[in-house]
């Protein structure tokens, strides 16, 4: 069966420090919307969100055996005809839920939470990052700024989760088979990058093999406008103290632009941009994952510096 599943819409966490999470959050540039000591939701700017409650939060559904703090991931659909027909479809062999705001609940194969909405995501009408190429007309004209230090940089649209799965090929034909995922790339052994039929990104969904007891979320990341808000945004969030797992750098599978961080999730959290599109004429690439099939750079954070002053004395460092 296939969707017209646009993406993840939500992603909601039951979490051990509220306060740490809403701040972490905000401070990487998701907007707060009716955050209480309870939690809240944080927005991009089409309103894709991560959603953050208490860990014991009643309402929530039940966490993997494993204690990750993701608790589901909720899928937007263009309308109620496709929300009707996944429903029929995961009915055919589990529990579908029909939730009061009119969004249903199941689990996939692996026992992770889904959920399926209409769509919050609100059309963006906002520009590509622009750059001046010589042989190519410019993108910004003549005495338009190209960076500055106070300039927005901010997560417009969620992007894709990572999942560590115990079973890699039963998940994998979970979301083919049911949802109508394809894999756009493979590293062998180690899983597929999925992508849904309602998008052309590369993929909203990673899967990783991994032993049982570390089910759950790898990470989650947002679109940004482009490479400089990837780094603008990364190193503004360096700077807040918070500490850089990798990048930033550039991913060979997808080419998005990346840099992860670590979080209070349990989990890392990235800026992304620029991502490949494929649609079904593309032919999925395999390659062993390792640092050469992961990125075409890799960069390393450093604090501001200018060249000045005596040269260093010999022996300093
Ligand atoms: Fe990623």
């Amino acid at each position: 069966m296939t969707f017209e599943i646009l993406g993840p819409d939500e992603l909601v966490f039951g979490v051990d420090d509220v306060e740490a999470c809403a701040q972490y959050l905000t401070d990487y540039g998701l907007a707060p919307v009716g955050v209480t000591s309870a939690g809240g939701r944080f927005e991009a700017l089409d309103g894709t969100a991560i959603v953050v409650r208490r860990r014991d939060d009643p309402a929530l559904p039940a966490p993997l055996p494993t204690g990750s703090m993701l608790r589901k991931t909720t899928y937007g659909v263009p309308d109620q005809a496709t929300l009707d027909a996944i429903a029929a479809e995961l009915g055919r062999d589990r529990e579908v839920t029909t939730l009061p705001d009119g969004s249903i609940e199941a689990r996939d194969d692996m026992g992770f939470a889904l959920g399926f909405r209409l769509t919050v995501r609100k059309p963006l009408d906002l520009r590509a990052e622009p750059v001046n190429s010589p042989g190519a007309a410019p993108q910004r004209g003549p005495n338009e700024i190209g960076v500055s230090t106070t300039r927005d940089a901010l997560p417009r649209t969620l992007s894709h989760v990572v999942y560590f799965v115990p079973d890699v090929t039963k998940a994998e034909a979970f979301y083919v088979e049911r949802l109508g995922f394809r894999c756009t790339d493979r590293f062998t052994g180690t899983g597929p990058f999925l992508q849904p039929a309602g998008t052309l990104d590369h993929h909203t969904l990673f899967l990783i093999q991994t032993p049982p007891f570390m089910q759950g979320i790898e990470h989650f990341t947002f679109h940004m406008a482009g490479p400089t808000d990837v780094l603008q945004a990364g190193y503004r969030f360096a700077a807040k103290g918070y500490q850089s797992f990798w990048g930033p750098g550039r991913h060979l599978f997808g080419s998005n632009w990346f840099w992860y961080f670590n979080s209070p999730f349990g989990c890392h959290v990235e800026y992304d941009a620029d991502m490949d599109l494929h649609d079904r004429e593309w032919v999925a690439r395999e390659a062993p994952a390792g640092a050469d099939t992961s990125q075409a750079f890799l960069f390393q954070h450093r604090q501001l510096w200018f060249p000045s002053g005596p040269p260093p004395k010999a022996g300093a460092h």
